[in-house]
């Protein structure tokens, strides 16, 4: 049997998984161990989410997010990744000025990042422009629509997109937009399943679900969300597997105790003298004491 890690996941793979499958699996991350995991656990897709600012760094939303920030956790991930496709996720402003600073904004993702594509939120007609551009400049790109969380100040609040009919067909005209302009894949945020399924048919790319119901090509899930490492608010759409949050709190806490009685550190945990060594000390320390007539 071949061991499903042994095979680099590349753009045309992936293409491929639309037709024969199996589902594309993808994972935020935001640093080389969580990466390492990752990838070793035989993830496809690791993306270096914008969400970075918010499970991460502690920011109230995606806005605040820099693209040293997004370049710094990306290099850390491309560190810990053998198998999988990396995408950097490209934050907020990073691709709005020009289109000469959006290509090099998303080149670096690769020339530093060590990314193989990136993503980019939205459909408009000028953003739809950048994305052939960002094609045209050697970079794959992977679109991103339904919620697009870098528009929460003109969606007021994070919301299910494409609940009316207008709003559904304005989803699947964008995602046939994005495949047109070169997407190789698009993210497919918040909608109902009925709407992901009807874009999943339209397209040749494959679509990636986060909240988009079964139909989709593959999923992706927040990692600290899946993990039950972020606390307050979850969306319906959150499958918690592990619940790291109580694991580690439960960890802190017993190591707080054992510092605060004396149980931390013990003999399996600190270093000691050889007896040779401690022996010889000793007899220094007698030599001292008589010569300082003590
Ligand atoms: O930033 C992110 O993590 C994302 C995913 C939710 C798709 O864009």
């Amino acid at each position: 049997m071949t061991d499903p890690r042994d095979d680099k996941i590349t753009i045309p793979s992936l293409l491929a998984r639309k037709a024969s499958g199996p589902k594309i699996v993808c994972l935020t991350a935001y640093d080389y161990p969580t990466a390492k995991v990752l990838d070793e656990g035989g993830v496809d897709l690791i993306l270096v989410g914008d969400s970075l600012g918010m499970v991460v760094l502690g920011y109230e939303n995606t806005v605040p997010v820099t693209m040293e920030e997004m370049i710094h956790h990306t290099r850390a991930v491309s560190r810990g990744v053998r198998r999988a496709l990396v995408v950097g996720d490209m934050p907020y402003f990073s691709f709005h000025l020009s289109p000469d600073e959006t290509i090099r904004n998303a080149s670096r993702f690769l020339k530093e990042g060590g990314a193989a594509a990136v993503k980019i939120e939205g459909a408009s007609r000028k953003r739809l422009k950048l994305v052939e551009a960002i094609v045209e400049a050697e970079i794959p790109v992977m679109g991103h629509v339904g919620l697009t969380p870098q528009s929460i100040h003109h969606l007021g609040r994070f919301r299910v997109k494409g609940t009316k009919s207008d709003e559904a067909r304005r989803i699947v005209d964008d995602a046939v937009n994005l495949e047109k302009a070169g997407a190789f894949a698009v993210v497919l945020e918040s909608m109902p399943a009925e709407v992901a399924a009807d874009v999943t048919r339209a397209l040749k790319i494959p679509t990636i679900g986060i909240g988009a119901g079964p139909a989709c090509d593959g999923q992706v899930l927040v990692f600290h969300d899946m993990m039950g490492f972020t606390t307050g608010y979850m969306p319906k759409f959150v499958r918690k597997y592990a619940d790291l949050y109580t694991a580690m709190s439960g960890a802190v806490a017993a190591y707080s105790k054992d510092v605060r009685e004396g149980r931390f550190p013990d003999d399996a945990t600190s270093y000691r003298l050889k007896p040779d060594v401690a022996a010889e000390l000793v007899r220094a320390k007698a030599r001292n004491r008589k010569g300082r007539g003590g």
